[in-house]
């Protein structure tokens, strides 16, 4: 089983859906985690469940000042930062790019790469001299739609093949101090959403009409993910002795998804 014990850990995105399940995990692991949220009312569900034991901070990704704030609460609060979980994200909903409207399409693109490419890079660079101190990880969450076509427009798509450039381009960089990895989900029936300034911008992934038996037709292993169902990668991933020589990489969660 991976250590977290200890492990002081800064995630995006950690709110809800599937960085909320990661939260739950490592806290209940004895982790120490920071979350960087969107709003305030996302940081008060937190304090809910967590109390204390969670730390909480409103800001946006796609900003480096907030960036560099939540590193510099984590260090404060917990004294280091091990690990950085890049995971805010939003999604397209599968729009074909000759459906996207032309008064909006820029925003999107914006919005798209700025919250799934631009922030990660934010982060990790917001993280860096932290992680190289504490000899930490970086995990990022990528998709199915980082390696495949169907699980976005293409948009989303290119967006999340982009994390794996991020991934690769900067395990490189920064090793041997800090080993970059990444996870990529299949379809989890979560409250994803679409862009802010999107037709989108109020609707929730678990929203779709038949959402649930799509999902588990594509899907070999025949159903749709839980959140929690790509947790233990994570925490694989955090845990410098049950990752030891991983670096690059982005494990496929995916029940198969990319084998059709
Ligand atoms: N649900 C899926 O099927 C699926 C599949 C593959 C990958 N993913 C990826 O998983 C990650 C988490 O998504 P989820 O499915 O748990 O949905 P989610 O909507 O529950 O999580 C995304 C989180 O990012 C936050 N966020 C959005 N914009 C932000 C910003 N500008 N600054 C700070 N936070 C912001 C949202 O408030 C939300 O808490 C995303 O990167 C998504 O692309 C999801």
């Amino acid at each position: 089983m991976p250590n977290l014990q200890g492990n002081a850990v800064l995630i995006t995105g950690g709110a809800t859906g599937i960085g909320r399940a990661i939260v739950r995990h490592f806290a209940s692991e004895g982790a120490r985690l920071c979350v960087m949220c969107i709003s305030d009312e996302q940081a008060d569900s937190l304090r809910d469940e967590f109390g204390g034991q969670v730390a909480t901070i409103v800001g946006d990704v796609r900003n480096l000042k907030d960036n560099q704030k939540a590193v510099a609460q984590t260090e404060e609060r917990f004294g280091r930062l091990d690990t950085f979980i890049g995971n805010a994200g939003v999604w397209d909903f599968i729009t074909p790019l000759e459906q996207q409207p032309a008064d909006l399409i820029e925003s999107i693109c914006d919005d798209l790469f700025g919250i799934n490419v631009k922030g990660y890079a934010l982060g990790a660079y917001a993280c860096l001299p932290a992680l190289r101190k504490s000899k930490g990880a970086m995990i990022f969450t990528a998709s199915t739609s980082s390696f495949f076509t169907g699980g976005g427009g293409p948009i989303y798509v290119a967006s999340k093949h982009a994390v794996i450039g991020l991934i690769k381009q900067l395990a490189k960089e920064v090793a041997p101090d800090v080993r970059v990895n990444g996870v990529a989900p299949g379809g989890t029936i979560t409250n994803l959403s679409g862009s802010p300034s999107s037709q989108h911008a109020g609707a929730r992934m678990s929203e779709i009409p038949g959402i649930g038996p799509l999902l588990e037709g594509m899907t070999p292993l025949g159903y749709a993910a839980e959140p929690e169902d790509h947790v233990p990668l994570y925490a694989m991933l955090a845990c410098r002795e049950s990752s030891k020589y991983m670096t690059g990489t982005t494990v496929l969660s995916d029940g198969g998804l990319g084998v059709g």
